[in-house]
């Protein structure tokens, strides 16, 4: 019989300082839980001699995977470094030595989890990563098991805590794109490379993760539609909250009888719809299900504790089923094949932010465009124009195809009054 449990720590950051404080602080309720007490055994740095605020003893620290791996007494291996070349091939070996693994790395699980996922089920050993998506919202496991019986059609919501702070701090307190970005930065939400947050890549790996889980298919990186936070133009905000709309940089995948379609963009979300107020680094994801209809699971998308809080969850799971003697008992191959929509399969309402010049039969003109393309529109607004007889309009759309707004975005280009296409945005959360 098991008398206590080992882990091996690859990495100790903003995650990694989190995990070893919660596994410190919380180790008589978690012995209480598991029967047995859980220990970290080694924790693998780059820097063994770098300062840390930890109370964990010097001599756990190693610059050496090989040690950890080949440690014997070390049951579970908990990857919280991220970036991907070191840390998937750290998964990969610790997984093909028998060892189950735990990680946060959403990096490297979009990328190439179901290639780990095929190793941990070869070998019989756990790979749980709950801490790579929605930072300390129970997302994963809420699909894997509490919905599982479910067959879910949509996920839509916020899945990245950067840039919702950001988006927050910059409409509330008038903060610069700049500041907003160095006080995420300082907070440790941000990724190491933040373009990462800012493009939408992150929201778009977390967008892909879920959406293989959710409808069983093997969702890829390229499979996603993804334009970042750098496409809110100036005054786009504003514009939206004149119109009763709020900015979210928004991930959504959807599933019907044409395929799956999975997309990361700033989206315009109507203020009344709970989206709207889900502010700085907080996460909010709506899954829709055909037998339990719509769900919606909200809290902290990033920062140490709550990540921290989602790979101890993975570890006490880790830790049951291997003191029950289950490891690696889960089925992770996809139930169905992948079917990616085309643009003319997915509908939605589109905002089209346009500069015209302010001549006589502008307005009838690009309305037309629009009607020439069977697209009926919702609402058409003329702003004050400028010093140089330039005007802006506002289109708002009914649904479309994305085909269709593509094609009306290449017309208006191609209109001679048209100045320039400021912006444009998809409108979410709109019954
Ligand atoms: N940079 C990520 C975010 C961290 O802001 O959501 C959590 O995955």
């Amino acid at each position: 019989m098991t008398k206590e449990i080992n882990i091996g720590l690859l990495g100790f950051g903003v995650v990694g300082s989190g995990v070893a404080k919660i596994l410190t602080e919380h180790q008589t309720d978690l012995q209480y839980k598991l029967g047995v007490p859980v220990h970290i055994k080694k924790v693998v740095v780059r820097d063994v001699n770098k300062k840390r605020d930890t109370d964990l003893p010097k001599e756990l620290f190693t610059d050496s995977l090989e040690e950890v791996l080949s440690d014997d007494s070390i049951d579970l291996i908990v990857e919280v470094m991220g970036g991907t070349g070191f840390a998937k091939e750290a998964m990969e070996r610790a997984l093909q030595s028998g060892k189950g693994v735990v990680t946060a790395n959403k990096d490297v699980m979009a990328e190439a989890g179901p290639e780990l996922l095929k190793i941990a089920d070869e070998k019989g050993v756990d790979l749980f990563f709950e801490a790579s998506v929605g930072g300390g919202i129970p997302l994963i496991r809420t699909l894997e098991d509490g919905l599982a019986s479910d067959r879910i059609h949509a996920l839509t919501g916020i899945v990245n805590g950067t840039t919702n702070f950001m988006l927050t701090k910059m409409k509330e307190e008038n903060m610069s794109y700049d500041e907003a970005l160095a006080l995420a930065t300082e907070l440790g939400f941000a990724e190491a490379d933040p373009t990462a947050d800012v493009d939408g890549l992150d929201a778009a790996r977390k967008m892909v993760i879920l959406a293989s889980l959710a409808f069983s298919t093997e969702v890829q990186l390229d499979d996603v539609y993804v334009r970042g936070m750098r496409e809110i133009k100036d005054g786009d905000v504003e514009l939206a909250e004149r119109f009763g709309y709020t900015v979210k940089l928004a991930g959504a995948a959807k599933k019907d009888e044409n395929g799956i379609e999975v997309s990361v963009e700033p989206v315009f979300v109507p203020d009344e719809h709970p989206l709207a107020s889900v502010n700085n680094e907080f996460n909010a994801v709506y899954v829709y299900g055909d037998a339990v209809g719509e769900t919606m699971f909200y809290g902290p998308g990033a920062g140490s504790l709550p990540t921290a809080t989602s790979v101890t969850g993975d570890i006490v799971a880790a830790c049951r089923n291997l003191l029950l003697g289950v490891n690696g008992k889960r089925k992770h191959a996809p139930q169905y094949d992948r079917k990616m929509k085309t643009d003319d399969q997915k509908f939605a309402s589109y905002f089209h932010r346009i500069l015209v010049k302010d001549e006589v039969g502008v307005l009838t003109h690009l309305t037309s465009l629009y009607t020439n393309r069977q697209a009926s529109l919702a609402t058409v607004i003329q702003q004050a124009k400028d010093d140089n007889d330039r005007a802006e309009l506002v289109f708002i759309t009914h649904s479309i195809s994305r085909q269709q707004h593509l094609d009306i975005m290449e017309d208006l280009k191609n209109a001679d009054s048209v100045v320039d296409v400021i912006s444009y945005y998809r409108v979410e959360g709109e019954n």
